[in-house]
């Protein structure tokens, strides 16, 4: 029997562990990213663990989420993050040179390497044939550290990509009609492999666009070919020499296999507030919309920009309508410079941004109460643009600039005939703001700078035999990490500063929380379904560590908040019948009298409820790794214990 794509790579890294589907297994990890929002934690993490330097291929730290210095907090991390960098071997992407995902795919990406990334959208390397997963920043501090990184082996999903868009149909519609199909949950415990003919028509950055939103389908990741393009795409990046070709096997087997034909797909929007609640715009065309923003790791390469340059060209915004675009990164930026696109986007009426994640994460251009907001962003969950009842849709470059220009929803084939815009043979290449490590001979000499903001690991203590906790918050399905851990312009720049940075834990749905979980001391969270879903932020397990959170108790779990729930050395249980969710209500007084035996011996946990009487069965689906890390307190301990 053959292989995939992804299990090539994956044989190719097995420290241990056996392929088959649901056994732990533990990969090595050749090229790790963080971006500061989670890496100013992940090198305090590195830093705890004392490696002097880092043992991966190549590690990057990128600067693209908290680049507005309001105060002195940003500036601060990113000063220690660089220092780190230079110290312990990384190279270090200053403010300004782009979107992580964006630069790593231009300047570092390898196809048929491994990649771990303190960031939920690491899967866009999978457009560049990379096994690309998104991870808490402890488990990338503990790969630059040369440990392994673990992960459940994932189901084959095979997306068999036929025909040919036609014009003005784009790559993100071909997301957004995967996750019309596999819906937010669909891609659990899942890789997403793509083929077919229809992937010798997509471009690597068109590509990259789908395995980015992969992620949207909770997948562990997504993975593309490495053929001819690909090889085109690192000659014209001026690395022709890291190319290999990658390929399934005629004879690969996949657990799933889903067609799309790229010829009958029409434009699409993704509705609020869920990347998976799918429409035609022919269906919102006419509404009126009150801002677009163009950029994020999902759409802001060169192409994508070009294209909306393009439709801009010569026309005006209309005049309801704000629009922002941020170029993904500085290659994109400059070229656009200097081949005058730059010029036809503000000629129209565009707000030229710096490169950087922006608005995608709240940080500046929240809509006006109400609005309407064009993204071509990857996610529109309820608050995250900074307006609480902003209302996202996710969109095409294309469609995003159309509407921008009409003033309402439109249909971007109005156009007409396509845009002739080529890949260029040779990107602009200048790494000037890429600063590289210092030599090995010279780094002790380095000094790490720590400002005030900087702050220690949360105190974790080893599991204790029996746990009795009050429920401190009772909350409903889909909680996202942005519920539990908000974004936004105010609590970003905190993200080294746990103490502080928890006075904001679940206040979108419950402004007590912080304060009531503080004074219980001990507590446990009572969730439903899909408890996490969303972004990678670690802090969304810190900070309820912080505040004393000793296990959370959902119907089920997003794959990637809990294992940095166990990383943080918090209990992540399941209901073993869901109702028995109605038997807990907020404030009840609960015993988990047997916990360390059970957790020890693998057994189910018994959680009594005081307040009522009621005995609750939970299953701790842990593998003996961690189980191990859930009794020693957290990876950290584990790490610290093991090495
Ligand atoms: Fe940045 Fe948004 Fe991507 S926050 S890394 S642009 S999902």
């Amino acid at each position: 029997m053959g292989y995939t794509i992804a299990q090539k790579i994956i044989k190719n890294h097995l420290v241990c562990g056996e392929m088959t589907v649901g056994s732990d297994i533990g990969l090595k990890i050749d090229q790790t990213l963080t971006q500061d929002a989670t890496g100013t934690m992940a090198y305090i993490e590195y830093e705890a663990m004392g490696i002097p330097r880092v043992k991966t291929e190549k590690s990057v730290a990128y600067i693209d989420h908290n680049t507005l210095q309001t105060g002195f907090e940003n500036a601060d991390d990113h000063r220690f993050i660089q220092s780190v960098c230079k110290k312990h071997g990384i190279y270090f992407s200053r403010p300004g040179n782009g979107i992580c995902h964006q630069v790593h795919l231009e300047r570092f990406g390898k196809p048929g390497k491994t990649l771990i990334g303190s960031d939920s959208h690491t899967p866009t390397g999978g457009g560049i044939g990379m096994l690309a997963i998104g991870a808490g920043g402890l488990d990338v501090a503990v790969a630059m550290g040369g440990g392994a990184y673990y992960i459940t082996m994932p189901k084959m999903v095979r997306v068999n990509l036929t025909g040919k868009l036609s014009p003005w149909v784009s790559a993100k519609d071909i997301i957004l009609a995967v996750l019309r199909v596999m819906s937010v949950k669909g891609g659990v415990g899942k890789i997403v492999e793509y083929g077919g003919e229809g992937v010798a028509t997509l471009t690597v950055p068109e590509r990259a666009t789908i395995t980015n939103m992969g992620a949207e389908l909770g997948a562990t990741t997504s993975v593309f070919p490495s053929d001819e393009t690909t090889r085109k795409f690192l000659k014209a990046q001026g690395r022709e020499e890291d190319y290999t070709e990658l390929k399934a096997d005629d004879d690969a087997v996949y657990d799933e296999v889903i067609e799309i034909n790229l010829s009958e797909l029409e434009p699409l929007a993704a509705c609020p507030h869920s990347p998976d609640n799918v429409k035609p715009i022919k269906e919102l065309e006419g509404k009126k919309i009150d801002q677009v923003c163009i950029g994020s790791c999902t759409n802001s390469s060169y192409l994508d920009l070009m294209r909306v340059a393009h439709i801009l060209k010569g026309k005006k915004v209309a005049d309801n309508v704000s629009l922002a675009i941020a170029p993904g990164s500085k290659q994109v930026f400059n070229m656009l410079a200097l081949n005058g696109a730059l010029g036809d986007m503000i000629a129209a009426g565009a707000r030229i941004l710096e490169s950087a994640c922006g608005p995608c994460i709240g940080m500046g251009q929240s809509p006006n109460s109400g609005g309407i907001s064009l993204r071509t962003f990857n996610r529109n969950f309820e608050g995250r643009s900074g307006t609480a009842d902003g209302q996202i849709y996710l969109v095409s470059p294309e469609t995003a600039a159309v509407s921008a220009i009409n003033g309402v929803f439109t249909d971007p084939r109005c156009l007409g005939a396509a845009a002739e815009i080529e890949m260029p043979e040779k990107f602009l290449i200048n790494d000037n703001m890429v600063i590289d490590p210092a030599p090995v001979e010279e780094m002790d000499s380095v000094e790490i700078l720590r400002g005030p903001n900087i702050k220690s690991y949360p105190e974790t203590h080893p599991l204790t035999d029996s746990i009795e906790a009050s429920c401190s918050l009772k909350v409903g399905d889909n909680i996202t990490t942005d519920h539990i851990m908000p974004a936004g312009a105010k609590i970003l720049p905190l993200r080294s500063n746990i103490p502080k940075i928890s006075e904001h834990c679940f206040t979108v749905c419950d402004k007590e929380f912080p304060t009531r979980a503080k004074t219980l001391g001990k507590s446990i969270i009572v969730g439903g379904e899909n408890y996490g879903q969303g972004s990678s932020r670690e802090h969304a397990a810190l900070a309820p560590l912080f505040l004393g959170v000793k296990a959370v108790l959902v119907k089920s779990f997003a794959r990637i908040h809990k294992s940095n729930l166990i990383n943080a050395g918090i209990l992540p249980l399941t209901f073993v019948n869901a109702e028995d969710y109605d038997k807990i209500k907020l404030g009840d007084m609960l015993e988990l009298p047997n916990v360390k035996d059970e957790i020890a011996n693998g057994k189910q946990v018994t959680v009594v409820n005081k307040t009522t009487g009621d005995t609750i069965v939970a299953d701790c689906e842990l593998s003996d790794r961690t189980r191990n890390i859930i009794i020693a307190g957290g990876l950290l301990d584990y790490t610290k214990e093991n090495s």
